[in-house]
């Protein structure tokens, strides 16, 4: 045989011919009893135009969740250092082309308390969502042709992603995970295959919400009471009932009760993000998350006996160290006697919530002098923490030459508690709060 020469495509073809014909997946013609029965879904209420405007209040949410989600991930500044959380760089999806700024100070708190905001909103919206196309998810035979098998693979990443995203992102505002994966990278990826999955779906399913809206209005059938409301007409392709029951809510009905459950949610989580009293009533935010009082009692994630901070480690023979073109050993002392600055600036974590505190303490800037790299390209910090993740994380040079960014020595007037990061702490302008990095050891500046 000759292996250089490729077969033609006609004799590529006549084996082909000659192989037998894969058996088609056999199912009853009769769909079994239950609801794959298109006579067991009864709400009049289900239908193209009912699915469409649940979509279309669900979509720009998405949208909002998506473009603050990338923003997150890029507020990590993934291309610095060992920021990544992606171990040898994940698959390379970081499309991120500029360097998170430092202003407005709040920034990270308003694109994270977004994302959060707009995710739970969200829930209530996209259960509707999957009770208005219950019906197909049952749909007989479950599959046709191959090209309904690929239909219903890209329905299973859509429904599969959608639960995956929002839950796992529920579960991790509540610093909760009852799972051994890592919730970023996982969260991350998933999100990038239902956004997918969502794009293809909205785009083949966009005839369908056109003809909807034309047929019926975008919003008149919000116009009829109970005594006027009538199914859409039965189209055994769509979600619509054969054999409809007498309805018991109207469609306004049925939705100003999801938009109730979801402003009514989105109200709660808007404590989490503004604070102050407004936090009480954020009932999906994690609770019992401030051990300090006075004028440290405000919110922790991480405390120091989880982080496994001696106290020892942070006693009287603590020293900062500072690498650069010179090495520099400082006690807490030796940092209060350098001029000192105080600013009101926001932790905003990426679980959503954040604090505004008046924060007191030595410039980056000054630091990267005195290691005798003035405008440092970078700096890595790293802290007493020794395991766990976020013991450490690079700063940008942006980051370093803002005045408002500090090793912080206290708060609120008073000595940082040590929940809080005693002896010294990074607290920059507008970066994800688990980058304020606590119980600072050693800073390593890079040449600029
Ligand atoms: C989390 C996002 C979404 C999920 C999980 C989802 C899920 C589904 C599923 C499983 C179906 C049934 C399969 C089918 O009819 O082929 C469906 C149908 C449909 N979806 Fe979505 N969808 C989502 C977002 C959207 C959005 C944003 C829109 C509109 C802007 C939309 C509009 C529709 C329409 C019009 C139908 C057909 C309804 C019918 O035939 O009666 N979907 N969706």
């Amino acid at each position: 045989m000759n292996w250089l020469k490729p077969p033609s495509v006609s004799a590529v073809k006549e084996k082909l011919q000659k192989l037998p014909t894969p058996p088609k997946p056999k199912f009853p013609d009769e769909p079994p009893p239950g609801p794959t029965q298109p006579t067991f879904w009864k709400s009049p209420l289900r239908g193209p135009w009912m699915t469409s405007i649940i979509g279309s209040a669900l979509l720009p949410l998405i949208i909002i969740c998506a473009i603050t989600g990338f923003l997150s991930h890029a507020a990590y500044n993934p291309a610095l250092g060992d920021n990544s959380f992606f171990p040898a760089g994940g698959i390379g999806i970081d499309p991120y082309f500029f360097t998170w700024p430092t202003r407005p100070t709040f920034l990270y708190a308003f694109t994270q308390g977004s994302h959060i905001i707009a995710g739970c909103l969200a829930i209530p919206i996209l259960f509707a969502k999957l009770w208005s196309v219950m019906p197909k998810l049952f749909e007989w035979p479950p599959l046709r042709s191959v090209a309904h098998m690929a239909e219903r693979i890209s329905l299973a990443l859509l429904v599969g992603g959608a639960l995956f995203v929002f839950f796992t992102g529920l579960l991790n505002i509540q610093v909760y995970y009852p799972w051994n994966f890592s919730f970023v990278p996982s969260h991350y990826y998933a999100a990038f295959v239902f956004l997918a999955a969502l794009a293809l779906h909205v785009s083949l399913k966009f005839p369908t919400i056109r003809k909807a809206y034309r047929d019926r209005g975008v919003v008149e059938p919000l116009r009829d009471d109970l005594e006027h409301t009538e199914p859409e007409p039965y189209d055994e392709t769509t979600t619509t009932a054969l054999e409809p029951s007498a309805p018991t809510i109207s469609r306004r009905g049925l939705l100003f009760t999801v938009a109730g459950a979801s402003a009514g949610i989105g109200l709660m989580m808007s404590g989490q993000v503004i604070g102050g009293p407004l936090r009480k009533i954020a009932f999906l935010a994690p609770r019992g998350r401030q051990p300090n009082s006075g004028p440290n009692g405000f919110q922790i994630n991480k405390t120091a006996s989880t982080a496994g901070i001696e106290p020892s480690k942070t006693g009287a023979d603590w020293r900062l160290k500072l690498i650069g073109a010179t090495k520099a050993e400082l006690s807490r002392e030796q940092l209060l006697a350098m001029p000192q600055h105080t600013y009101d600036l926001p932790i905003a974590c990426v679980e959503g919530w954040s604090t505004t505190q008046s924060w007191t303490g030595v410039r980056l800037k000054d630091l990267a002098d005195a290691a005798g790299r003035p405008g440092a390209s970078e700096v890595l910090v790293e802290s007493i923490q020794e395991f766990g993740s976020f013991n450490k994380a690079t700063l940008s040079s942006g980051q370093i030459a803002d005045d408002q960014s500090l090793l912080a020595l206290k708060v609120n007037g008073v000595d940082l508690s040590l929940d809080h990061g005693f002896p010294a702490r990074v607290i920059v302008p507008a970066i994800p709060g688990v980058h304020n990095t606590k119980w600072v050891r050693r800073m390593t500046f890079q040449e600029a």
